[in-house]
């Protein structure tokens, strides 16, 4: 769950919120309504003459200095709670096993006890030579959260790279949240300034426009990761907590705003056009040929966050199955257009339809 404000920050009622937020998108459908991410106006074209063996097809991909034997990053998502071990731990085995990127979940809560810091630690202790990445909210840094405190945080999971999520819709609508965003982005170039990791930004789920895309490479960020609209819907998973809460005046926000955000297709587009840091595409992705198409749109890295949650609650099993049949789906999508390799893939044709012809 991306960072809650501080009050109650009583030790119970944190642990509480984290399960909520693994427990409201497993049990109840949070996902996007009635927009999508745009992706299936994305149409690759069709090789007949391919030229290349299917067994030849290699998805390695290098991402800020690492080697990833996949595009593909399992999102920042969970810890702090006694639930969030196992799913982290089934996670980080996924993450050494296919040679994935991992983000860990907001991890203030890690700073309150040494059993909530093993929720997120036990990552690194399974994924050795896992790229993992340290996950703070914007809000949190605008409400004076200290360089000790990252310098912590990166530290409990030995971090490869930090996250900072900027999750505004959710702020605005969860029951006990603090839409404050003030200051948010010369924290996160101070932040850029004091740690000598890659600093990604990303949102959770409602898009980077190309202007905040501009403002972040001049701040100093390494990467963006764009979390589009069109997958996991904070509004709903608010929307449902408020419920709850019984609080009437969020609930109407979260309807409301259910599927607020720029679609991933049309945000992974526009950051890619106004940027030249690397670019995470992620928000509603949910095989391999929609990671292929990202790579295809410009994307260097791919993230996926419910999918893979959904499998590593089942079993290990599901999981890996999941993410065998997602390297199969995309090793089959650069097979038809001829690629055979992800560099290759990222320069291959694409045509555009629909709706998202039509954006400007
Ligand atoms: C259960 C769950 C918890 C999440 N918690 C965090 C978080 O703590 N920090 C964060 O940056 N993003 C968090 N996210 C957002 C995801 O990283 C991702 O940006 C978003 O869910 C869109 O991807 P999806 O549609 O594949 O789920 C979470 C997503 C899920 C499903």
């Amino acid at each position: 769950m991306p960072d809650e404000s501080d009050s109650p920050s009583d030790i119970e009622v944190i642990k509480q919120r984290k399960r909520e937020g693994i427990v409201i998108p497993l049990t109840r459908n949070v996902q996007a309504k009635e927009s999508s991410t745009y992706l299936e106006y994305v149409k690759l074209i069709h090789n007949a003459l391919p030229e290349i063996d299917f067994d030849a097809v290699e998805t390695n991909q290098k991402f800020l200095s690492h080697h990833f034997k996949a595009p593909i990053i399992i999102d920042s998502m969970t810890g702090g709670t006694p639930e969030a071990t196992k799913i982290n731990s089934r996670l980080s085995l996924a993450a050494e096993k296919f040679g994935l990127g991992m983000g860990l979940g907001s991890q203030r809560a890690g700073l309150l006890s040494s059993e909530l810091a093993e929720t997120y630690s036990i990552a690194r202790s399974n994924a050795p030579n896992g790229f993992l990445v340290a996950n703070i909210g914007g809000a949190q840094l605008s409400k004076g959260l200290k360089i000790k405190e990252i310098r912590n945080m990166i530290e409990m999971i030995e971090a490869d790279a930090l996250v900072v999520h900027l999750n505004p819709l959710q702020e605005l609508i969860q029951p006990e949240g603090e839409p404050k965003y003030k200051g948010v982005l010369s924290k996160i170039k101070e932040i850029c300034t004091n740690f000598d990791i890659p600093i990604i930004v990303k949102e959770v789920g409602a898009g980077i426009s190309m202007e905040v895309a501009k403002r972040l490479q001049s701040a100093g960020v390494s990467a963006i990761n764009i979390a589009g609209s069109g997958g996991t819907s904070w509004a709903g998973v608010e929307k449902l907590r408020a419920e709850t809460a019984h609080d009437s005046n969020k609930i109407n926000l979260g309807e409301l705003f259910w599927d607020w955000g720029i679609p991933t297709a049309v945000s992974l587009i526009e950051v890619r056009k106004s940027v030249k840091i690397p670019v995470i595409a992620s928000g509603g992705i949910r095989n391999g040929l929609e990671i292929a198409k990202c790579i295809a749109l410009g994307a260097n890295m791919c993230g996926m966050a419910f999918p893979f949650l959904r499998h590593a609650s089942k079993s290990l099993e599901s999981l890996y199955e999941f993410t065998n049949r997602t390297l199969l789906e995309l090793r089959g999508a650069m097979f038809l257009v001829g690629s055979k390799n992800i560099n290759e893939l990222g320069k291959s044709r694409f045509i555009v339809t629909g709706e998202l012809a039509k954006v400007k």
